[in-house]
């Protein structure tokens, strides 16, 4: 399956914004990661549904809004987002997951269960036919900079594994949190196709972001 670059926007530098936008767009970035968080399902806030607004006017790259906020079915209209992009909201954060999952899709974008470190796969058996991705989190939400839960290796290759069995080879699979440069590649081989690029990559103060992004799509390709 195709790979795809996300950053993780909540690791740019703010007062390089713009600049760090036009290097996304230069680069063909497929998609710009929002970490949307409500200091309850997660103990942070982040981003914030007018960011959402001014970024979908300041750039023509695909969203993948990423919502860490308590029952997210009632509060998708607070945020502007359409064909091309992503959104996912997390299968613990609602008793009413389907119900949310349907509606994003009902707006025109892609849905995206996602499923914290400690949520077994199989929650999923009855959402195949409603989402476009998973999103596998290899840390628990909430902050950047943290370490790769290494349970996470075996449980992306697990969901490939069965999504493929059952028939879904399109569902694809994004992975979220310390994709590093050596992790990526583990998570690549796991069957991972959507990269959120967050500190230890894309924004790895190692490097230029361009060097970066250029390092990046050498391991992924
Ligand atoms: C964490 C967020 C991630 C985070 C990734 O809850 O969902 O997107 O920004 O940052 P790194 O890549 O530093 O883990
Ligand atoms: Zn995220």
């Amino acid at each position: 399956m195709k790979k795809k670059i996300s950053p993780s926007v909540m690791c740019a530098d703010f007062f390089e914004f713009e600049k760090s936008i036009r290097t996304f767009e230069a680069n063909n970035i497929d998609l710009l990661h929002i970490d949307i968080m409500d200091g309850g399902f997660v103990p942070n806030y982040t981003l914030g549904t007018d960011f959402v607004k001014a970024l979908k006017r300041k750039t023509n790259i695909p969203l993948d809004i990423h919502l860490m906020i308590e029952r997210p079915e009632n509060k998708l209209d607070w945020f502007e987002f359409g064909e091309n992009d992503y959104v996912s909201v997390h299968y613990e954060s609602t008793p009413h997951i389907h119900k949310a999952l349907t509606a994003i899709k009902g707006r025109g974008a892609k849905s995206m269960v996602a499923l914290n470190p400690g949520t077994p796969i199989n929650v999923i058996e009855n959402l195949l036919d409603d989402i476009d991705a998973v999103l596998v989190m290899t840390v628990n939400p909430g902050f950047a900079g943290q370490r790769l839960v290494g349970s996470t290796l075996k449980k992306i290759k697990r969901l490939r594994e069965y999504l493929d069995k059952e028939g879904y080879e399109n569902i694809e699979i994004e992975v979220d949190g310390n994709v590093s440069f050596e992790n990526a590649k583990l998570m690549r081989e796991a069957g991972a196709s959507i990269f959120v690029a967050g500190t230890s990559s894309v924004f790895s103060k190692e490097a230029t972001i361009d060097e970066n992004i250029d390092k990046l799509n050498k391991i992924l390709e």
